[in-house]
């Protein structure tokens, strides 16, 4: 039980790791955000002014970065070359240009082969795009978790007003769509249900629902 491998997979915000951090939590096991690491390249990349769409120009950017994601009391913490990037990498401006970091064939083998080497020998819960599909497709427990785009868009715009950020609900729509179409468009490893994951539309649930449905899949596997 204590190895055991759990990938959940689906669209923009729709929840997954609110859901993979507690579930992880309650089983004792590592969570890794695979987004977070997606996102980080994207921000370095900014920063150093390397083009998105340069594919060999991100990989080697990413060959020089030290990515680590690491758990503490406040949560998983994003180190990119010793600097806590956690709140940085969440940002507008990341988050609307990830999609196009998140679509090169190399980039994308990097990320995976540093997600596996995370996993080795441990009780994991990994959230993203491609877990079940292509990180870790023996996952024992595979979920696709989906919700409707207004709900998305309003679990989104209620999280940033509570953090006082600003926030546009129907910017918000706009955004999660084009980013469902970019992950699940692109040619390399695309977001898609993995034949053997279970679906969860958590469109009228609540966080906790979703939680106790998850251990509910988790505890028939086990
Ligand atoms: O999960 P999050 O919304 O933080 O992911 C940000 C972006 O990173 C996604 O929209 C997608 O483009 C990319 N991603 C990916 N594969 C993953 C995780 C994230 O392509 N496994």
């Amino acid at each position: 039980m204590n190895t055991m491998t759990i990938a959940i997979d689906g669209p923009a915000a729709a929840g997954k790791s609110t859901v993979a951090k507690k579930v992880a939590e309650k089983l004792s096991f590592i969570y890794v955000d695979t987004g977070a690491m997606y996102r980080a390249l994207t921000w370095k990349a900014i920063q150093e002014k390397v083009s998105l769409e340069d594919e060999e120009a991100l990989f080697s950017l990413l060959s020089r970065t030290d990515l680590n994601l690491v758990q503490s009391d406040k949560g998983q913490l994003v180190i990119v070359d010793q600097n806590d990037v956690s709140e940085l990498i969440r940002t507008a401006e990341v988050t609307n240009q990830v999609s196009i970091t998140a679509k090169h064939r190399k980039v994308r083998e990097e990320m995976v082969r540093r997600q596996q080497e995370l996993v080795k020998d441990k009780g994991v819960v990994m959230d993203g795009r491609d877990i079940g599909t292509h990180v870790l497709p023996d996952a024992e427990v595979k979920i696709f978790m989906i919700a409707s785009v207004d709900e998305r868009a309003e679990r989104r715009h209620k999280e940033n007003v509570e953090k006082g950020f600003p926030s546009n609900l129907e910017e918000l729509k706009e955004e999660i769509r084009r980013r469902d179409e970019l992950d699940s468009n692109r040619a390399v490893s695309p977001l898609i249900k993995a034949d053997d994951a279970v679906e969860v539309d958590t469109t009228s649930m609540n966080i906790e629902e979703v939680v106790d449905r998850i251990l509910q899949i988790v505890k028939q596997k086990s």
